[in-house]
């Protein structure tokens, strides 16, 4: 079997052993005679992986409120127009650490006034600022907790006294967070927790209830609530993927040993730039990177284009930055195992050597 080493920013590679089970069970799923995506969604079946996968994530993420999860087809885009359409009242506040920060901004903007609590936008993204700049009458507070374009990660979380909704899009279960301090998390799976094609929304009760009801009801996430996730056909088998990634993460440990597994691997990357005497140019300041997206510059434009070719020439897949910022970027999602980081850690050292 041919198999690349895999930086892909989203959609991102999955662990072997659970594409293999995904194959082995595609045509009959336990004893049913048919695919997990050839039966109802209201069937037993689908209603107890349903059911598991709530639980599950429940259990991984650490959350004792009773939130309400729910899954919504449409990706992180849908949630930045859903969060502000059922919570956006007057006001709403982001954080502007980057392009994902605007994105959900600019959404937001059509249901009420959006604007930035703070910015990075002075030293080009690279950072995550501290403070925050509430004006009265705010519903809510946007962060992103990772910024899968710059390359920045939360590492500590706004003391704010408005609720927080955080993007957790892009480093949900890759470390230990408390979850129960945001009043709602939502995040696409297909980084580090399965298929494209689903979102998760995690949901405090007393934040759903202060959600709009003038709004259209596929677009309230009290209906998602209400009708558990099937007002509508949900997306079957992101949910399935899902569900093996929440199994397979529990058996490798949990969310601390996702933590120190993803620690391991961006450790090794960045011990490459920071000793590379700035033949790679690490984009965020030191105490503000992400262990999952290590982004880095090369001297030039040229360098940086023959980098990513003689990488993919060498097997690894995906080395390139965001087409809006260029660069090269290492994502390292879950399933990226130590051995691929430390191939591409060896790949980098080598090119420098043959380089620089
Ligand atoms: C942090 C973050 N938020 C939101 C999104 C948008 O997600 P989607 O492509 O599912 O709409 C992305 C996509 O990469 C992301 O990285």
């Amino acid at each position: 079997m041919h198999r690349v080493w895999n930086f892909n920013a989203g959609p991102s590679p999955m662990p072997l052993p659970v594409l293999e089970e995904i194959r082995d069970e595609f045509t009959d799923y336990r004893g049913t005679g048919m695919g997990i995506i050839e039966m109802s969604h209201r069937s037993g079946e689908f209603q107890a992986l349903l059911a598991e996968t709530k639980a599950l994530l429940a259990e991984l993420l650490g959350l004792t409120e009773g939130q309400e999860i729910v899954f919504i087809q449409g990706g992180g885009s849908m949630q930045f127009v859903m969060e502000a359409y059922n919570f956006l009242r007057t006001r709403a506040a982001y954080a502007d650490t980057g392009v994902w920060a605007h994105k959900a901004r600019d959404a937001a903007a059509f249901f009420g006034e959006a604007y930035d609590a703070n910015s990075a936008k002075d030293r080009n993204y690279s950072y995550i600022p501290d403070t925050y700049d509430i004006r009265p009458g705010t519903d809510y507070l946007h962060i992103t907790s990772n910024n899968t374009i710059y390359g920045t990660e939360y590492w500590t979380f706004p003391d704010v006294n408005v609720p927080v909704v955080c993007d957790m899009s892009s480093d949900i279960l890759s470390r230990r967070v408390d979850c129960n301090q945001f009043a709602m998390i939502w995040a696409g799976i297909q980084k580090n927790l399965g298929a494209a094609g689903t979102a998760l929304a995690i949901i405090k009760k007393e934040f759903l209830e202060t959600a709009r009801t003038d709004v259209p009801a596929f677009l309230q996430y009290r209906t998602f609530v209400e009708k558990d996730s099937a007002y509508n056909t949900p997306a079957v088998f992101c949910i399935y993927t899902l569900n093996k990634m929440l199994h397979w993460i529990k058996n490798m440990g949990g969310a601390d040993a996702m933590e120190i597994r993803n620690k391991k691997k961006a450790n090794l990357l960045y011990a490459v730039i920071d000793g590379s005497g700035g033949f790679y140019r690490g984009h965020a300041e030191p105490a503000h990177r992400s262990r999952m997206n290590v982004t880095f510059n090369l001297a030039s434009p040229e360098l940086e284009k023959d980098f990513i070719a003689r990488a993919k020439e060498n097997g690894f897949a995906g080395v390139g930055g965001h087409r809006l910022v260029g660069g090269c970027r290492v994502s390292l999602y879950n399933a990226v195992t130590p051995e691929a980081a430390e191939a591409m850690a060896d790949f980098m050292k080598e090119y420098m050597r043959t380089r620089g």
